[in-house]
Parts: C-alpha cells; structure tokens; sequence
C-alpha cells in the first residue's frame, strides 16, 4: 500500500487492486500522472475534487482520508455489475469472507475475478484481458444506474467458496447490461471462468478441476 499526502488530504494506494487505466488518470491529470514519480500529487488540486476522482475508482485500489474537514467516503447502496469481457464490480458494504466465515476483506468499491486467471484471487488483476475472457455484460459498468435504491446500512457479503464460487448473501441492485437492474438477494456467481451461464455458476468448476483457494 502506497500512501501520499497533503495538508487537506491523505490518498492511500494499492497497486495490486489497479486495473484500469482511465479514471483517476482521465479524471484529473494533474494529480494521477503515470508519467510521473510518485505518479500521485495530493497537493495538485483541491482535496474535494481529489475525493469526487478517487469514490469513481471502481476497484477499490485507491482511497482518501480528508484532513481538510471535508467529508469522507460514503458507501454507495450495493450493486453487483459484471463487466463485458471483464470482473464483477461491486460497491457498498462488501465484505469478503473465507471458508471460515472469516473477513478477509472489507471495502465500499472492489473489483473481483470472473475469468478464473486472475494471480490476485478474488480479486482481479487485469489477467481477463491477457486470457481473452469473453462473457456478457455492462460495457460502461461505471456509468451511474438510475433504478439504484437509497443505500441502507447492510453488509453484502461474498464468500469465497474453495474451488468453487462466489456465494453472495444479502441484498443488492444488479445490473447484468445498460438496459436492464433488478434488486437481488444471495446468489452464486462464477469465478471459474467456465459456467454456460455466466455471471452465475452452474457448477462447471467441478468438471474443469478449477483449483482456487
Ligand atoms: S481508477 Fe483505480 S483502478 Fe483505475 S487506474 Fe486509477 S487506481 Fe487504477
Ligand atoms: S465457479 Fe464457474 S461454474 Fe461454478
């Protein structure tokens, strides 16, 4: 985890968690340089306008922490969209969960591996594009959903199931393609890769041996 600072701001980022190359860079160039060392510059722009660029990264591997009294980051209501040809997106309260039951990770935005490749697992890493993953989904997943309900204060857990899926427990708005949203409640989405019906699993993993903690 890298960490940059300024008197308003202190940005936090995680390198493993970067993905995608478009919205801190497009959003505000001054402060997210890749040409640059640090490629970070808290102090190159206000720190609400640093705040508004970082709640739009969607997999979580940037966030800030005000020190100018502005305020911090509200979760979003929880969504669950899967990306054309790439990870599931999801924002709220996520909490990941071992086999156990156990937290392994708690965020308001992530990004998490559908394609079965990824070295980060769950997480993604970006290997969807170098495999050639190829599954339906929203092409601008990023784009506001207007059928979103008020956020509530529930967890949407995702347990990672061992060689198996991602099993969801709570509710959620999901949005499978631009034209379509319905609230949901649990499912099991495949992490495999392989499933006829992807985003959900039908149990393919077993008979293509996907081995994954
Ligand atoms: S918006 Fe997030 S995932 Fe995209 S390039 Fe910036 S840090 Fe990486
Ligand atoms: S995890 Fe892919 S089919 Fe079950």
């Amino acid at each position: 985890m890298n960490r940059h600072e300024s008197e308003d701001i202190e940005v936090t980022y995680d390198p493993r968690r970067c993905i995608h190359a478009a919205e801190c860079v497009r959003g505000l160039r001054s402060v997210f340089d890749p040409n640059r060392k640090p490629w970070i510059d808290p102090s190159a722009a206000p720190a609400g306008a640093i705040a508004e660029v970082i709640s739009r990264c969607p997999t979580g591997a940037l966030h800030f922490q005000r020190r100018d009294g502005g305020p911090n980051e509200a979760p979003s209501p929880n969504t669950i969209v899967p990306a054309e040809n790439g990870p599931l997106y999801l924002r709220g309260q996520v909490v990941v969960e071992n086999n156990d039951g156990a937290a392994i990770g708690r965020d308001t935005r992530m990004a998490l591996c559908r394609c079965g490749a990824s070295r980060h697992k769950p997480y993604c890493d970006g290997m969807h594009e170098k495999v050639g993953f190829e599954a339906p989904g929203c092409a601008n997943p990023q784009a506001p959903d207007p059928h979103v309900a008020a956020a509530d204060d529930s967890d949407l857990t995702i347990h990672v199931v061992p060689n198996g899926p991602l099993l969801v427990s709570g509710a959620y708005e999901f949005r499978p393609h631009e034209e379509a949203s319905e609230t949901r409640e649990g499912g099991a989405f495949c992490r495999c890769g392989a499933s006829s019906n992807k985003p959900f699993c039908d149990g393919t993993h077993k008979k293509i041996g996907f081995v994954a903690e």
